[in-house]
């Protein structure tokens, strides 16, 4: 049983620049470290708004112990709830999607408003108070169209994110879009190796012929040093900033966030095995169809794409040690119509082969690190900078947590 002074330890012990010890992608305990001091800590980003179209539309999702709630009230407005009953605690709503008028509780219906609060409660007495027994809420915050929660007590600063997520995101219009599918696969591998794998491109040309008919792999096309990024890079910013779309490079300073909007190959204008439009309306305000792809990633858990016909995002949550959960969801405009503007084949099928060639790969990785014989490797400063930079986030994050646990236990 691994203490959390054993797990600051090790994680003190790792090598900069190197792959994690064998423990991080493996052990039960560093897992459940990983739940409390990250993903029970942080932003997770939860579902597109245009999952919840309307007023009682609700997701829910499991983050390690905790079932949460997500929905729509009937003022419109986007909340979180724990999905634990106030009676006797039992999960409200099973299903991962579905739409209700009020949230009923399976048990002994206890009845809530879609803003929480308790409705109905059969022969409780008259000395029952309602207000005290309302759903426990959890921070939910709408990011110009992606819904991000937060299970911390006090919940992280959001205000650059949010000002910077209304630049970037804004002429997508987010809100103006509606869901045109969404897959879930389980990947058998721990969640910082689909991150780590999400985060280079070093084996794209090996492993994702679709993607890489449009995708350029060139790690030189994005990046914070103006000097060392290509021209191509440069000259696609330049000129989306120039039609008023922000394109250049931002990171937050904890590095835990990142926008850029990179080129495709050539004369590609979004990820279809010609390169051309998959739907025939552009998204929100976008000026030109050749508008590339604007990247954000928000660590732990998703990475996007924002094109100028669709909008791709990735929810990335973990299940086990060694068994992590991928949903993708393809947006189009609301007014898009299937087999009119869009053929569904042709706008999923580049990314349901990548996504499903990144499962293979992250399994092999975690089949590899699993043998006695795993030492951890140097990450190329070229290709992998991108995986150094979420590596080095993570055990900041996580030592910055467990150093705080310390200091509270010592008071
Ligand atoms: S546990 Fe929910 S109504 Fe009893
Ligand atoms: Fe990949």
């Amino acid at each position: 049983m691994l203490s959390d002074a054993d797990v600051l330890s090790l994680l003190m012990g790792r090598r900069p620049g190197y792959s994690l010890p064998q423990a991080f992608y493996t052990d039960g305990d560093i897992f459940q470290s990983d739940m409390k001091n990250i993903w029970h800590s942080e932003w997770i980003f939860a579902a597109p708004s245009a999952e919840l179209p309307k007023s009682g539309n609700y997701i829910t999702l499991q983050i390690g112990a905790y079932s949460v709630i997500i929905v729509r009230g009937a003022d419109g407005a986007i909340r979180a709830f724990h999905n634990s009953c106030r009676h006797r605690g039992s999960r409200i709503c099973s299903a991962t999607k579905g739409s209700a008028p009020k949230l009923v509780c399976p048990y002994h219906q206890w009845t809530y408003e879609l803003d929480g609060k308790l409705l109905f409660a059969r022969e409780m007495g008259p000395d029952f108070k309602p207000d005290e027994h309302g759903l426990k809420p959890v921070h939910c915050t709408n990011l110009s169209g992606m819904v991000f929660i937060c299970l911390a007590d006090v919940a992280p600063d959001t205000a650059e994110l949010q000002t910077q997520a209304a630049r970037y995101f804004g002429p997508h219009d987010l809100a103006g879009l509606k869901v045109a599918h969404s897959s879930t696969i389980i990947e058998k591998a721990n969640w910082k190796l689909v991150m780590e794998n999400n985060r280079e491109c070093y084996h794209c040309s090996g492993s994702h012929p679709s993607l890489c008919r449009t995708f350029p792999d060139d790690p030189y096309l994005v990046g914070g040093d103006d000097a060392a990024t290509s021209n191509v890079g440069k000259a696609h910013v330049e000129r989306c900033e120039k039609a008023g779309l922000p394109a250049k490079f931002m990171i937050s300073p904890s590095e835990q966030w990142r926008f850029v909007r990179i080129p495709f190959l050539g004369n590609a204008v979004s990820y279809t095995m010609d390169g051309t439009a998959a739907v025939s309306r552009r998204v929100g305000s976008v000026p030109f169809d050749n508008a590339g792809s604007c990247l954000f990633f928000h660590f732990p858990n998703t990475w996007n794409h924002f094109l100028s016909d669709q909008v791709l995002t990735f929810r990335m949550l973990p299940v086990g040690p060694m068994e992590t959960e991928v949903t993708t969801t393809w947006l189009v405009h609301k007014d898009a119509e299937e087999g009119v503007d869009y053929d569904l084949e042709r706008l999923t099928e580049v990314w349901i082969h990548t996504n499903d060639e990144d499962r293979r790969i992250v399994e092999e990785n975690q089949i590899g690190i699993n043998s006695p014989a795993y030492e951890p490797g140097p990450y190329s400063a070229t290709q992998e900078s991108g995986v150094i930079q979420f590596i080095d986030w993570y055990a900041r994050a996580l030592e910055k947590r467990l150093i705080r646990r310390f200091r509270v236990a010592a008071e």
